[in-house]
């Protein structure tokens, strides 16, 4: 049985910077509230018509099969985690696939959210630790501000999130003493609508208990997108924020502590914990109840705002770039969102 190592990684963020402020002119929000909610000072946004959910994903994967020492015809298997893909179907692998000019190989897509990146993680290491596959290119990558709603209606969600992707590419060692050590998932559906993007889907309200998004008369087919959905305008995400952090600041430390406690450790161990992006707030309160000083987090959503999917390896890249970093570090990553789901991954760099 191999290790499976984090040969290489990369991060992609779009050029435009959107501060509290430029917010303030679309919607009824202000710096201070977003600041004092959720840390998040800026984030970016992709080029409407040029740029997307895939394209920043092969941005990303660039660099992160270059770091790697590899080109991208070495890919044999690619994993993509997204919750706003490019298209309802096919997903994002087969795009970046395309992109990156390599077919043939294996891509899979990952629909979980916050937690895409660790679950992406895991099902890599599967792969790698058993020798099936030896660079595996993972990627999470989102274009939220497609599909935000800029109206006041909105502020409670859209002020939070932003856009970029993050890509690692894994591989085996047989060094036993470094790279994943282990990863662990957790899901409860009861929470499934808690934090959602409904419309479009198949539903036509069944799981709700309701006939909210209304089914069209006709006998068959036609519940993905109605006039009803379009009339209310009942497309875009929405989530219960305070129920949210309840269950996150519980999740978080539980999971991050499985994985400490797997291995035989505990959190003063932790050179580095690179959580999901959610909010500051709930960074915050992790750090402290697992009583870690400032040196062993690294948060950056005061900068990106909350990139769902692709936090994790932007952040993560981002510490590995300033020097946070280092080879025989603990660094445990750890995420919570909509699902819920929650899981973590503690590796020895
Ligand atoms: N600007 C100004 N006012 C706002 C905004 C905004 N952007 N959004 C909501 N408000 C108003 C509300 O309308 C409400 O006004 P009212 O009192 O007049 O009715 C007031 O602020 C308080 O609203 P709440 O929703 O109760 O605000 P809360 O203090 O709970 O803060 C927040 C909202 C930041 C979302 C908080 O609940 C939170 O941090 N939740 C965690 C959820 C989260 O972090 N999600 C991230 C994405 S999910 C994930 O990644 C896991």
């Amino acid at each position: 049985m191999y290790r499976t190592k984090i040969a290489g990684i990369g991060y992609y963020v779009p050029e435009k910077v959107v501060t509290n402020n430029d917010l303030t002119r679309v919607m009824d929000t202000s710096d201070e509230w977003i600041i004092e909610r959720t840390g998040i000072h800026e984030r970016r946004y992709a080029k409407k018509h040029e740029e997307s959910t895939a394209t920043m994903g092969a941005e990303a994967a660039k660099i992160a099969i270059e770091r790697a020492g590899i080109t991208a015809q070495d890919v044999d298997f690619i994993i993509f985690a997204t919750l706003s893909p490019d298209y309802f179907f096919p997903g994002c692998g087969v795009l970046v696939q395309r992109l990156l000019g390599i077919p043939n190989v294996g891509a899979l897509d990952v629909r979980n959210q916050c937690s895409g990146f660790i679950y992406g993680l895991s099902v890599a290491d599967q792969f790698v630790k058993t020798g099936m596959y030896k660079n595996v290119l993972l990627i999470g990558g989102e274009f939220h501000s497609a599909g935000l709603d800029f109206s006041t209606r909105g502020r409670n969600v859209t002020v939070i999130f932003g856009d970029g992707a993050g890509a690692v590419v894994l591989q085996p060692t047989e060094d036993q003493d470094t790279g994943i050590l282990s990863t662990h998932l957790h899901a409860d559906g009861n929470y499934a609508e808690v934090l959602s993007y409904i419309n479009p889907g198949c539903h036509g309200g069944v799981h709700l208990g309701t006939e909210r998004f209304g089914y069209p008369e006709q006998e068959f087919g036609g519940a993905f997108l109605t006039q009803k959905m379009w009339d209310d305008q009942d497309y875009y995400p929405n989530m219960d924020g305070q129920a949210v952090f309840k269950v996150a600041v519980q999740k978080f430390p539980e999971v991050i502590l499985e994985a400490l406690k797997t291995n035989g450790f505990t959190p003063a161990d932790i050179d580095l914990l690179v959580p999901h992006q959610a909010n500051l707030r709930i960074s915050q309160f992790v750090q402290r109840l697992l009583k870690l000083r400032d040196d062993q987090i690294h948060n950056n959503i005061q900068k990106y705002g909350n990139t769902t999917a692709a936090s994790i390896p932007i952040a993560l890249c981002e510490a590995w770039e300033m020097g946070k970093v280092k080879p025989g570090d603990l660094v445990c990553l750890a995420a919570f969102g909509s699902g819920f789901t929650w899981g973590s991954a503690l590796i020895r760099w």
